[in-house]
């Protein structure tokens, strides 16, 4: 092996699930309520820094997490994880406080036309409605992070500006005192070096702020982007297990980075996760089972990289006849 086997050297990254919220929320099938909070739980349980749980959203946009409430109220609160849920108004974040939520995911969209489709407001309405959402949240002392959707990207629009993108995070961070931004690439558009740049410009400008980076894998890249992004100085990165998710309000959507897949090959390359990756396999072999279908993972179909598989039956006869052949 060569030393850049080893380039992680221990640094520590922080692993977000995001399977429960952008996973189930793309599912047609409702999962049972105990089954999520059983999910959660072994999610805790595998290492998770932080479990987008659920979302306090209208039923009606996402019957899949009507359930909130119970889930929230269900779960085991593993000491150091950060049970966060993602909001879209002031409605959503009164029920989110009431049930617990240690953080309150904000999200509004860098395109108009994504922000229209999904929050059915143009993204200034969005914003001053996520400034009524955090003031609720610091007057509750609860943590606000912000997620932009399409920051790599707009299905309807084509290419967002890093500059528009950047003005964006500027007003969350600076008008409205979110201590975490989440750059989200909602429909896989984003790629390396795009994840590079903004990921550099990010941290140069706000180097105190939690940076989340996003990722969907739907054109093949979301590894690669999530290796840009820890080069150019990132730590925190969603995935959601098995691969699932999506947002159904925009066009072409599909899963999200694969949590055991990015665990596995951060550990590969030397980061440490923090995540017990046979738990977390555990958890994910389940998956299947609950939402009714196979999931894009690799993983769990594949195995580790080190998982090996018996010689053939009749292997000692095949050496047998080889080392005949070259004998004779
Ligand atoms: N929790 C529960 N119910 C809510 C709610 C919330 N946070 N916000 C709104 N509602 C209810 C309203 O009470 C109303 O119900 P009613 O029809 O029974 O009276 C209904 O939802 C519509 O509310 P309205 O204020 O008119 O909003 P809208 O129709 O413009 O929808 C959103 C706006 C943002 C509430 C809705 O589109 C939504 O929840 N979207 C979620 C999108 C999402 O999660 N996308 C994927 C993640 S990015
Ligand atoms: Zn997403």
């Amino acid at each position: 092996m060569t030393g850049n086997v080893w380039r992680g050297a221990g640094r520590r990254l922080q692993l977000q699930e995001v399977g429960t919220r952008d996973g189930l929320q793309a599912e047609p099938v409702f999962v049972p309520t105990e089954e999520k909070i059983a999910l959660v739980d072994a999610l805790s349980d595998a290492g998770l820094a932080k479990i987008e749980v659920t979302a306090f959203v209208s039923p009606q946009a996402i019957p899949a997490l009507r359930d909130a409430e119970q889930v929230m109220r269900g779960i085991r609160r593993r000491p150091g994880v950060v049970y966060t849920c993602l909001v879209p108004n002031v409605r959503g974040a009164e029920r989110a406080i009431a049930a617990g939520a240690g953080e309150l995911n904000l999200v509004m969209s860098a395109s108009d036309s994504h922000n229209l489709s999904n929050l059915r407001m143009t993204r200034e309405q969005s914003f001053a409605g996520l400034a009524q959402v955090a003031a609720a949240a610091r007057a509750a002392g609860v943590p606000v992070n912000v997620s932009l959707s399409c920051s790599f990207g707009c299905p309807m629009e084509g290419d967002v500006p890093a500059t528009e993108v950047l003005g964006w995070c500027a007003r969350v961070v600076e008008e409205l005192g979110a201590g975490g931004v989440t750059l989200c690439d909602t429909t896989g558009m984003a790629f390396p070096t795009q994840v590079a740049d903004l990921t550099a410009a990010f941290r140069a400008r706000w180097p105190r702020t939690d940076l989340t980076l996003h990722f969907h894998n739907t054109r093949g890249l979301g590894v690669a982007n999530v290796l840009a992004a820890i080069d150019a100085g990132a730590d925190r990165f969603d995935a959601s297990l098995g691969g699932i998710g999506g947002c159904p309000y925009a066009p072409g959507a599909s899963g999200n980075v694969c949590t055991e897949e990015v665990v596995h090959a951060l550990q590969l390359m030397g980061y440490d996760t923090g995540v017990d990756l046979p738990q977390l396999l555990a958890a994910a072999h389940r998956l299947a089972g609950l939402i009714g279908h196979d999931v894009p993972g690799q993983i769990t179909k594949a195995g580790r990289r080190l998982d090996l598989h018996p010689r053939p039956a009749d292997f000692d006869a095949i050496r047998e006849r080889a080392l005949a052949r070259a004998a004779g």
